[in-house]
């Protein structure tokens, strides 16, 4: 395995050794070639020396890209210093040879085409480091929270509640869409459905997570989540990963500390276990990557109030698209201006008006804020929303009420309000959000496999 020789190279030098993969590419003159080799277990090739007195010398000089082969040689010190070593080829045998029109050529690619042919994107640099860290990041999130002594809880992807309260779901069912069932008021009769009533799929674990916090104190999920939002942005999917810790008898100051603690957690996991692919992001897709990530990691976040950003966007000698007025929802490019322009940080915005944000956030004692917390970091804005959940029954009631929500379809999540219903927190990590700002890939489409957008579900 390509890994372990880079890994251990002291093992395998002056020794026989063989490995197969597929050929990224072949350069060869009429007495010798190199070819390089990448066998899909390291983001890196290996180089593979061949000389004209291989039997098959000319058939090699001229394998097509992709071409998957078995090398058998000796692993030598490399001469040049592009690589530590190399393998002198004694053997090389063709196991599936590839066509040529092979779209993957050496040549530089765009993203956005490399997105028509997400089936082979995972074999071009890029995509391949992207990849491995998004897998290094998710390992790295369970680890965190295991450790800690977190439950993962595996909430519902099928479900009947909006959390959200946004109405941005997509619906699920076996209706026939030609012949929908319509009730006496000439609604549909989604009892004549699967599940017998409206279902959908989750846009967030958090509702059902809230009820394992109140048994097990402390659990995340980590699942997909779903949002029918129709905005084609750079930093929105429509089918997107949610990592939602949620812990009792915490308040919104211990969510921030645990979000930060994660956080920093990650990036280290992640620069001190895949330092190639992270050199490699810093250099080809953003410079300045690894200082910016290694600040990150030993500095504190900013805190400051929704209040004070509202503040910071007046005083701004800049024209925002999006008018600045205290109640508006803070749009991107405000929160960019502050993280990137201003604090240049990680920065928390909390106590966010409580009528742009979702029912259950804790009413402030001024009546007009809920505790919750957004973090908003440089290069992607925000990446984690959350906040302290409303524990009094009556507000929770009442705030339900005020924004029109069905409260017999809450019933359970009222009901954990009677029942030793302490204050509790929590928040949610866009998985894919946070792989941009590990990476610097400036579009969410290009951070996980098989992106979902409006008017786009191929693969
Ligand atoms: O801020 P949001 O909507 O919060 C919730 O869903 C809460 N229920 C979380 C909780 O408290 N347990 O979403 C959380 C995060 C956002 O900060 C963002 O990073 C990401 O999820 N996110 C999206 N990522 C990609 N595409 C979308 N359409 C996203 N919508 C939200
Ligand atoms: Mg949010």
């Amino acid at each position: 395995l390509i890994k372990d020789i880079y890994r251990n190279m002291e093992k395998y030098l002056d020794k026989e050794i063989e490995v197969s993969g597929w050929v990224r590419t072949v350069r060869a003159s009429k007495k010798f070639g190199f070819i390089e080799l990448n066998d899909g277990t390291f983001f890196k090739n290996l180089q593979i020396v061949f000389e004209e007195d291989l039997d098959n010398f000319k058939e090699i000089s001229k394998l097509p890209v992709s071409t998957a082969i078995k090398v058998k040689g000796i692993l030598v010190e490399s001469p040049s210093n592009k690589q530590p070593c190399e393998v002198k080829a004694t053997n090389i045998t063709i196991e599936a040879e590839s066509d040529s029109d092979y779209p993957l050529q050496k040549k530089r690619h765009t993203f956005e085409f490399l997105r028509t042919i997400a089936h082979l994107r995972p074999r071009s640099n890029t995509f391949s480091a992207v990849f491995r860290i998004r897998s290094l990041a998710a390992y790295a999130i369970h680890k965190f929270f295991q450790e800690r002594g977190f439950v993962y809880v595996h909430t519902p992807i099928i479900t009947s509640s909006d959390c959200e309260g946004a109405g941005e779901m997509f619906r699920v069912s076996t209706l026939d869409l030609g012949k929908l069932p319509l009730d006496k008021d000439r609604k549909i009769d989604f009892s004549k459905d699967f599940f017998g009533k409206e279902a959908n799929l989750t846009v967030s674990g958090q509702l059902n997570v809230e009820a394992y916090a109140l048994a097990f104190r402390k659990v995340y999920t980590f699942g997909p989540t779903f949002r029918a939002e129709n905005s084609n942005t750079p930093r929105h999917a429509s089918e997107f990963w949610m990592i939602e810790p949620e812990i009792a008898f915490a308040d919104l100051k211990d969510n921030m500390e645990l979000a930060e603690d994660m956080l920093k957690y990650v990036i280290s996991y992640v620069l001190e276990n895949a330092p190639e692919e992270m050199e490699f992001f810093n250099r080809f897709i953003d410079k300045g990557l690894l200082d910016r990530l290694n600040n990150v990691v030993e500095s504190d976040f900013e805190t400051i109030t929704y209040t004070e950003a509202i503040d910071i966007l007046k005083k701004a000698k800049k024209d925002f698209e999006y008018p600045v007025e205290w109640g508006n929802d803070l749009q991107t490019e405000h929160e960019r201006y502050i993280t990137e322009e201003v604090l240049k940080k990680p920065v928390f915005v909390t106590d966010y008006p409580k009528d742009i944000k979702a029912f259950y956030m804790r009413l402030n004692d001024d009546d007009k804020t809920v505790s919750a917390m957004d973090l908003l970091v440089p290069g992607v804005g925000e990446i984690i929303g959350g906040s302290q959940r409303e524990e009094r029954y009556d507000v929770l009631e009442r705030r339900m009420d005020e924004m029109g929500l069905d409260k017999e379809e809450y019933w359970w999540y009222l009901e954990l309000r009677k029942y030793g219903g302490v204050k509790h927190s929590g928040y949610g990590l866009g998985f894919e959000r946070a792989i941009m700002y590990l990476t610097g890939m400036k579009n969410i489409r290009d951070v996980i496999p098989y992106p979902r957008t409006p008017k786009s579900v191929e693969f």
